[in-house]
């Protein structure tokens, strides 16, 4: 699976595609770090980081969607979203605390991390672009 920021997936304000830009060098990061089978610890540190920034550039949108009094419903349905990324992920780490990395694990991480992000970032994101 190609995991790549493109044009296609711009939301048109430069703050939020330079962070999206930078959560996929570091989903990518942490997909190099299983793959290689590198230390535990590496890839703790890469979930760690990356649960901490998609932290961040969630309040980021979040904010966005506060200051431009974004539609009350798409506000209620982005934010829904960004809070079963969350919970997907805690369930993510949790898994990898106890187990680390196995084939069901990546899996899911496929699933709930990059496929979540392409799709999320090229439907609800771009909308929320598309109004700001
Ligand atoms: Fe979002």
């Amino acid at each position: 699976m190609v995991f790549k920021w493109t044009q296609a997936l711009s939301v048109g304000v430069d703050q939020i595609d330079d962070q999206h830009k930078e959560l996929f060098a570091r989903v990518n990061k942490l997909m190099d770090a299983i793959k290689s089978n590198s230390d535990k610890n590496v890839t703790a540190e890469v979930m760690e980081f990356l649960e901490k920034y998609v932290e961040v550039h969630f309040a980021l949108e979040e904010t966005y969607m506060e200051r431009y009094d974004y539609y009350e419903e798409e506000k209620i349905v982005h934010e829904k979203e960004h809070e079963i990324f969350r919970q997907n992920f805690a369930e993510l780490k949790k898994e990898f605390v106890k187990s680390g990395a196995s084939k069901s694990f990546n899996q899911k991480l496929q699933d709930h991390v990059c496929s979540w992000l392409l799709n999320h970032i090229s439907k609800v994101d771009t909308k929320l672009g598309q109004f700001l």
